[in-house]
């Protein structure tokens, strides 16, 4: 993009500022310039703006119900997990992980994914999710292909660990990497902040910019060159979870389902997890934690359980039709007020309070656009203990505890009793679940 360029494009959006330093600027520092502004898209621009104006999106959750959330066992559970076989023989299923965050409070330095997890062999979080990927398509004999979203800070680094560890046993035509997109930090009066005199101020666009990132890498039309119609979506921080299992993906693909989420009962009344709701219109909509009020997060029903019972820790199986559709649709915008350094007089301050406004936008608000969507409850100790803080809760020594309880419930079945605190571990290419296990045996490695 030529200096022109860049001008007439802002001034498109009335961000011509951006370019007050430009001729201050080195050779090498105003090339760097124009190509960060060349990735500024105006009608992005001024629907952050236009976010702005409005306070961002917030829902009135007081008008929302409980979903109906399936429990299946028995005949129900053996024909869901039939019609999940069935998908992945035809080689129908993709994995698609989210792995563009900056992982704050874990502090750090580093792709999350690259964080060292198993209790042993300290293989990272990647390990496991890829491990799974693999051990299910060799069950299945079709490939599961695995699309990875990073962010610009963190993709060179997740491309290499996967390089070092050759793939984890996958076959790289099989692994699909891509990058979300950054958009610019604005100050309250809808201006892009520059927080150095030649550098706009960028945040990744949170985990919803994966429909547009999915669509602009061509990931979504290699999902439909490769005849996809499910798309297990899943995070990063969380090694318990049970990528493609048969019996979600069935129950997906059994309900005619475009959005179906996983959904576990809350531990307590304030746990800080997503609530589908379905409002009087027909449609469902995520009601973040801190939208939900005091009477709402303690409401029972006539038995005395919470009514407000199933929160979402963000499993979901997509109809991948459903996300082509999406992916051309503005999302709604998520406002965070944060300290942005700013450029004053061509000085760079570092403001005391929030000065400025990041945008991010959330995969789960694509739900109420879902034509039909399906919820299915599980047991969140099976599934579900994930890496945020360093320490306390969801922690790696909890996450750690949770892998070694799981695992040693399946050694049990396997007739092996496992002593408290032994630390263990289990390649889900040998063993996927505990039956097979079972069938394989327990050898014992000694490391
Ligand atoms: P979190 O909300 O836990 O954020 O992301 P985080 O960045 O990992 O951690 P903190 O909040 O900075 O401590 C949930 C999932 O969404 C992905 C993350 O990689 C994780 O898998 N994510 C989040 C993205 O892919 N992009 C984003 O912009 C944000």
């Amino acid at each position: 993009m030529t200096y022109l360029e860049a001008e007439k494009m802002l001034k498109s959006c009335g961000q011509e500022h951006v370019l007050a330093y430009y001729k201050k600027l080195s050779k090498k520092a105003q090339g760097e310039l124009l190509k960060q502004v060349s990735t500024i898209e105006p009608k992005n621009v001024k629907y952050c703006a236009e976010a702005l104006k409005k306070g961002g999106d917030k829902i009135d959750s007081s008008k929302g119900k409980a979903p109906k959330v399936a429990v299946l066992k028995g005949a129900a559970l053996k024909k869901a997990i039939e019609a999940g076989e069935k998908e992945l023989k035809a080689g129908k299923v993709a994995a698609l992980l989210v792995a563009g965050g900056q992982g704050s409070r874990l502090g750090y330095d580093g792709p999350k994914g690259c964080y060292s997890i198993g209790p042993i062999t300290g293989e990272p979080l990647f390990y496991f999710h890829a491990r799974k990927i693999l051990a299910r398509s060799i069950r299945y004999g079709k490939p599961i292909p695995f699309y990875v979203m990073t962010s610009e800070a963190n993709n060179a680094a997740t491309v290499k660990c996967f390089e070092e560890n050759d793939y984890f046993g996958l076959d790289p035509k099989d692994v699909f990497f891509f990058t979300q997109g950054m958009w610019p930090g604005m100050t309250a009066e809808g201006k892009i902040i520059l927080d150095e005199p030649g550098h706009v101020f960028m945040s990744p666009d949170g985990h919803g910019g994966l429909l547009a990132a999915l669509k602009r890498s061509g990931a979504l039309a290699d999902m439909k060159k490769r005849g996809i119609s499910s798309v297990f979506f899943f995070q990063v921080d969380n090694p318990l979870v049970e990528i493609a299992d048969p019996a979600f993906i069935g129950y997906h693909v059994m309900e005619k389902s475009e959005y179906s989420l996983k959904l576990c009962a809350k531990r307590d009344p304030y746990e800080k997890v997503g609530m589908p709701m379905k409002f009087p219109s027909g449609e469902y909509r995520m009601v973040e934690y801190t939208e939900m009020s005091d009477e709402q997060c303690n409401r029972k029903d006539k038995s005395g359980k919470l009514y407000f019972l199933y929160g979402s820790p963000a499993i979901h199986v997509f109809d991948r039709a459903f996300l082509e559709r999406e992916a051309s649709k503005n999302m709604p915008l998520h406002l965070a007020f944060k300290k942005i350094p700013t450029v004053v007089d061509g000085k760079v301050v570092k403001p005391d309070a929030p000065n400025g406004y990041k945008f991010e936008k959330f995969i789960f608000d694509i739900l109420p656009n879902a034509k039909r969507a399906a919820f299915l409850a599980f047991d969140q100790k099976e599934e579900f203990s994930p890496v945020k803080n360093a320490e306390g809760n969801d922690s790696p020594a909890t996450c750690k505890a949770d892998m070694i309880a799981k695992w040693a419930k399946w050694m049990e079945k396997a007739g092996v009793s496992v002593k408290e605190g032994v630390p263990l571990e289990i390649d889900p290419v040998y063993a996927l679940d505990a039956e097979e296990l079972v069938k394989m045996g327990v050898w014992l490695s000694v490391y």
